[in-house]
């Protein structure tokens, strides 16, 4: 079996000693990061430098114009060399593009998605007989069906969706073209997931004059239609793949992590529960938010310096990197950085808005997040109002990660 047709979403986790180290690196990362911020808040280490507190990483995402983001050369690979304004600097072109997005992906949207989202997770809680597996029955299952309904881009008939974007997703964010594994698998998705496009737009246009949906495919190509040439089939192709491998694989990835921390914190989960059975959005979206802050999506994410540039300037901790160093903004630790964030330890979900980082911050801050303020409560909304909602017994009721991804996690209720 080729990847174009495998079930398996995530790469089979290897065994032994590495990802055993590994996995015990990752679970240090909060006290290293509470190290760093005492002791060497901006840490550099050869070409690499780690900027931990909240303020700095701050700079580093504000500063685009000194700090790029990385992501172009695996982006070119994935959309066969065009243009995505995720790999952009600040240009003419980074603000056409999302312009031509915010024409398409609207704030009037929200209501409708964060509903299909919350009556597809009630039905398969409902069929579930008392037992979820959190990570791909509920949160991807959902997340894939809703957004890949809303851009308007069906299931391909030989492969997954959700296999497809997450590998590639994998690839963009930590892929290296030393990882040949990982490089064949991409090196035959991504033109697939291509040609799966284009058939749609295709198929779209033949159609259009009966067809009624309101999808984005639907509203890029009215505007072909209307005769505005930015929205090119390349254009629209770009567009789609780059956000369907972009955003769905990341909320199987925090809201388990989520709800892991909060069956941590019986106190918080009660709450949670609470706010669900009340139908409380707001609240649950607000406890859901900060038990992410406790496993965000990743520690930090990289950008590169285009020249030298003193952080923190004017203050003790002040440090130049030199062009061409790695940067690593942590926002992670920024989100616990007790300068800023008032007793972070602690759970509050009473915390305002500025504590948090999860979307990024700047040029780049996540283009989906008012999907993602929308609908990720949602989603997790019709478990835990179920009665007596609670771990399953033994290891399945506990978080499982492969590698930097949410694998398994298994809660029973009744
Ligand atoms: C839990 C869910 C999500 C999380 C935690 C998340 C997080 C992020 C973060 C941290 C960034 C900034 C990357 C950087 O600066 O290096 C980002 C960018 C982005 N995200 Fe999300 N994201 C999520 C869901 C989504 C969804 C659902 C979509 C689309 C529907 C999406 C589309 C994008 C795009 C297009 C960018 C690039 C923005 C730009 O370059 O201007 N994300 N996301």
């Amino acid at each position: 079996m080729t990847v174009l047709s495998s079930e398996n979403v995530l790469r089979p986790g290897a065994s032994g000693l590495k990802p055993r180290l590994v996995r015990m690196g990752m679970s240090a990362v909060p006290t290293v990061f509470r190290l760093l911020r005492r002791f060497y808040p901006i840490a550099k280490f050869g070409s690499l430098c780690v900027v931990t507190l909240h303020d700095d990483v701050r700079e580093v995402f504000g500063t685009d114009a000194i700090f790029r983001a990385p992501y172009k050369a695996n982006l070119d690979i994935i959309t066969g060399n065009q243009p995505f304004f995720l790999g952009m600097d600040r240009t003419a072109d980074y603000d056409t593009q999302v312009a031509c997005m915010q024409q398409v992906i609207l704030p009037s949207d929200l209501p409708r998605i964060a509903a299909d989202a919350e009556s597809q997770a009630t039905e398969i809680v409902s069929q579930s007989n008392g037992r979820v597996e959190v990570v791909d029955q509920l949160v991807r299952r959902v997340t894939f069906d809703v957004l890949a309904r809303y851009f308007g881009i069906s299931e391909p008939e030989v492969g997954r969706l959700d296999v497809w974007a997450t590998r590639l997703f994998e690839f963009q964010f930590t892929g290296s073209p030393n990882d040949k594994a990982l490089m064949r698998e991409v090196s035959e998705i991504a033109p697939a997931f291509r040609a799966h496009i284009d058939h749609e737009i295709a198929r779209r246009k033949e159609i259009m004059a009966a067809d009624d949906r309101d999808d984005v495919m639907a509203r890029c190509l009215k505007h072909q239609n209307a005769g505005d040439t930015v929205y090119t089939d390349e254009m629209i192709r770009t567009s789609i793949l780059c956000m369907v491998v972009g955003g769905p694989p990341q909320p199987p990835m925090v809201v388990p992590q989520a709800i892991e921390q909060l069956l941590r914190r019986p106190d918080a989960w009660k709450a949670a529960c609470a706010a669900a059975e009340k139908s409380d959005d707001d609240r649950l979206w607000k406890i859901l938010r900060e038990a992410m802050r406790f496993d965000p999506l990743a520690p930090g994410l990289p950008r590169t310096a285009t020249q030298a540039w003193t952080i923190a300037k004017g203050t003790k901790r002040a440090r130049e990197v030199s062009e061409g160093n790695t940067v690593i903004a942590a926002f992670a630790s920024a989100m616990m950085d007790e300068r800023r964030v008032a007793d972070p330890g602690r759970f509050d979900a009473n915390r305002p808005d500025r504590d948090y980082l999860h979307f990024g911050h700047g040029l780049h801050e996540c283009f989906g997040r008012h999907i993602n303020r929308a609908m990720l409560h949602r989603i997790i909304k019709p478990l835990l109002r179920q009665p007596n909602v609670r771990r399953a017994a033994g290891a399945e009721g506990h978080l499982r990660k492969n590698g930097a991804f949410a694998e398994r996690l298994v809660v029973e209720f009744g």
